[in-house]
């Protein structure tokens, strides 16, 4: 099969249109089977209550073509306990693991052409999800729900590839209160994140960066990504935090970081400013983050370096992108059976 003619190298994270896409309802209390669709247009009540009250969630996954050809996911069966998790936070039906995988598997052997190939830098990128659909007026669940996956080939989330080291920016608007719903992967908390985005691009930084809501003291997360510290004191700290979204790849680099790298590793609150002048490296990890190593911070009216300007990646950043990645592309064995191969 041959793929198309992108300049892989040269994509960014933008929408690319791909052939199909997967698409399944749940009316009256029941999951249809799904099927490809070709039309990347949905038609949509405009009573639907995932338009007037965000009642929709959604996840973000990638495929990598391996050196031998295979098509591998990464830990999928996550994605969908993670969808299966905010679903009934937000009242819509869970999402069964099989509908779910098979989904995600036609949607990306479907668009086998569009799959990046190995070595090219890119990957392809999957957007499983949940709307509420149907019409609704008042506030309360929709009557149906439409299960979708599209699929788009993508570059480095930050323009700058590969690891290039980038930059955060304090926010003073947060992005979700203590028991609020930080920890699900519903789309209100990223249309709340959109002005602290802006935001922090004015401030010449790459993203925004939320401490905890209650006293802005404790490193939450970024937009778009959780964040990882690497401390003079040889640790890899993590943000503990009801209010961030429980990152696979977070969760992955803390276990390589324990298992592989042989590192003391604590997933407890963060003070920034205190705890600042004990950070080695720090990195911001994610699906569509990768591994980005963050070189300087802006609080208190400041850019506060952690690396030198010019400086390139730490030694313990490059070494837990180097397993993540080379497991994620198969180039590293498997040894936490993580990979989900697509047969195609
Ligand atoms: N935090 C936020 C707000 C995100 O949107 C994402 C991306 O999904 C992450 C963290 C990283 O999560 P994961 O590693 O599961 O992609
Ligand atoms: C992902 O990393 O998959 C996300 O969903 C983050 C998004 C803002 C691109």
């Amino acid at each position: 099969m041959n793929k198309k003619a992108l300049n892989w190298a040269e994509l960014g994270f933008q929408y690319v249109k791909t052939d199909y896409r997967f698409t399944a309802f749940h009316e009256n209390g029941e999951w249809g089977e799904g099927q490809l669709v070709s039309d990347e247009n949905i038609s949509i009540h405009e009573g639907a209550p995932s338009l007037h009250y965000a009642q929709q969630c959604f996840e973000g996954m990638k495929a990598q073509t391996a050196e031998d050809g295979r098509v591998l996911l990464f830990r999928p069966k996550l994605n969908c306990e993670r969808m299966n998790r905010t679903a009934p936070r937000l009242l819509m039906p869970e999402v069964p693991e099989a509908l779910f995988l098979n989904a995600i598997e036609e949607t990306v052997r479907a668009n086998y052409a569009w799959i990046p190939p190995y070595g090219s830098g890119a990957s392809l990128y999957i957007r499983p999800m949940l709307i509420g659909v149907g019409e609704n007026l008042g506030l309360n669940p929709a009557p149906e729900y439409e299960f979708r996956v599209f699929v788009s080939p993508v570059g480095p989330y930050y323009k700058e590839a590969g690891l290039a080291v980038i930059s955060l920016a304090v926010s003073e608007i947060d992005r979700a209160a203590p028991n609020g719903t930080g920890s699900f992967k519903a789309g209100a908390n990223y249309a709340g994140g959109l002005l602290a985005t802006r935001k922090a691009k004015e401030l010449g930084a790459n993203e925004a960066l939320y401490l905890d809501a209650a006293e802005h003291r404790y490193i939450d997360e970024a937009g778009s990504a959780n964040i990882i510290i690497a401390s003079k004191d040889g640790k890899l700290l993590t943000p503990a935090s009801n209010a961030i979204l429980p990152s696979i790849t977070r969760r992955s680099i803390m276990e390589l970081a324990a298992k592989s790298l042989n590192m003391e590793t604590e997933e407890r609150p963060i003070d920034l400013r205190a705890e600042f002048a004990n950070f080695d490296e720090a990195g911001a990890c994610g699906t569509a983050a990768v591994l980005s190593p963050v070189g300087k911070i802006w609080f208190d009216d400041d850019w506060h370096n952690i690396y030198q300007d010019g400086q390139t990646v730490g030694p313990i950043m490059q070494k837990l992108y180097d397993l993540l990645v080379g497991i994620q592309k198969g180039e590293i064995s498997d040894n936490f059976d993580w990979l989900h191969e697509i047969e195609i």
